[in-house]
């Protein structure tokens, strides 16, 4: 069954997280399709504006809230109703983890058993994709990628938080939702994002994006690390191909997902910064190498072929397609374009990509 993005046309579709990076660009897609969009998350960060620039407080029903209370997360379903809820609300940075691991856990997990709670108790839900990461592997350094049945586990607190959340979510499947016909559920796993509008400390294309408009060198701490890069849109095809099926009533679709590039744009992050750096144009980018960094996986690829096979999922844009389209969103913003303006033509070139 191909993709029908007329499905949400008029559908009510909560995104928790939305006032995030992803969360942002799901909003921003989900609109363009015609839904009934709320979010739920804590206000944006003042150094990630994108939910601000996309203007989204003002399109969607937005509330501010911590999904670590469980009554908040409640009171969110009583007053939307959606049909659908694609939970991205995360403490999503590695690096974070290790300064803040009993918040990471307590959101990622705990704020995860709350959102399957009220979802359990609240009739109007029909669909439901979890969005973990494909940091739920235990990593074993392996050349190939991990497929959906392979071990979970965490080195880091982010990476073991992601996996029990994997864990809580099985458990809810399997105990409360196998076998209805009314409401399925589906955990999505996709690789390492870029896309525009992403200002996250710690992550590479923000950190080379700011360095290149100060005219600075950026630097690059982990050049050898191996990730599935992809763009933003990528995923976010997967979730919403996922919540179709769903909503079709498609048991299959239940249980667990990846969405990963292709095996060639599985690359290092160094050559992601001189592609980045190609892309923006005279930009420069040196390595150093910090001995003292804390642990992070050297080596990881995933999986796609369930997606493959079984949704007809494909990754539309290569490596340097996607460093090209991130780019060229920062530079647009930067020459004042308008940022809502750049991010749905990207939206609709990607669908059109698709036919
Ligand atoms: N960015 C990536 O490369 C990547 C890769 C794989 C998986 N993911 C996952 O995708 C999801 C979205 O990632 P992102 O890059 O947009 O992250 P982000 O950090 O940009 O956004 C996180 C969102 O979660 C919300 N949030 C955090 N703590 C919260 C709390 N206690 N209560 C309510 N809301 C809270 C934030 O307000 C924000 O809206 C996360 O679950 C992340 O783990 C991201």
């Amino acid at each position: 069954m191909p993709m029908n993005y007329t499905v949400f046309k008029g559908r009510r579709v909560l995104v928790t997280g939305d006032t995030g990076f992803k969360g942002s660009w799901l909003c921003e897609w989900l609109l363009n399709l015609g839904a009934e969009v709320s979010g739920f998350s804590l206000p944006p960060e003042p150094d990630a504006p994108l939910f601000d620039q996309l203007r989204l407080r003002d399109r969607i029903a937005h509330h501010d809230g911590d999904i670590r209370e469980l009554d908040a997360v409640q009171s969110v379903l009583e007053a939307e109703k959606p049909e659908v809820v694609m939970h991205l609300a995360a403490q999503s940075l590695v690096r974070e983890s290790y300064v803040q691991p009993k918040y990471t856990f307590d959101t990622n997990v705990g704020g995860s058993v709350n959102l399957l709670e009220a979802i359990r108790l609240c009739p109007d839900v029909k669909a439901l994709i979890f969005v973990t990461t494909d940091k739920c592997y235990r990593n074993k350094e392996w050349d190939w990628g991990y497929r959906e049945n392979d071990e979970l586990g965490g080195h880091d607190p982010y990476s073991a938080s992601k996996a029990a959340a994997e864990i809580v979510f099985e458990g809810y499947q399997k105990s409360f939702w196998a076998g209805r016909s009314d409401f399925g559920a589906a955990s999505a796993r996709a690789g390492n994002v870029i896309g525009g509008g992403d200002w996250s400390k710690d992550r590479i294309v923000p950190d080379c994006v700011r360095a290149f408009m100060a005219r600075e060198d950026a630097v690059v701490r982990n050049p050898l690390s191996v990730r599935p890069w992809q763009h933003v849109l990528e995923p976010l095809s997967g979730y919403l191909l996922l919540a179709q099926r769903l909503l079709g009533g498609d048991e299959n679709a239940c249980g667990a997902w990846n969405f990963g590039p292709d095996n060639e744009d599985v690359r290092p992050v160094r050559e992601l910064a001189f592609q980045a750096a190609a892309s923006w144009g005279g930009a420069r980018v040196v390595e150093k190498v910090d001995p003292n960094a804390p642990h992070e996986a050297q080596l990881l690829t995933l999986s796609s072929e369930k997606a493959k096979r079984k949704l007809d999922w494909r990754a539309r844009w290569d490596f340097n397609t996607a460093v090209d389209k991130t780019l060229s969103w920062y530079k647009l913003v930067a020459e004042g374009v308008d940022p809502q303006t750049v991010t749905s033509q990207q939206i609709n070139g990607y669908m059109a990509d698709g036919n």
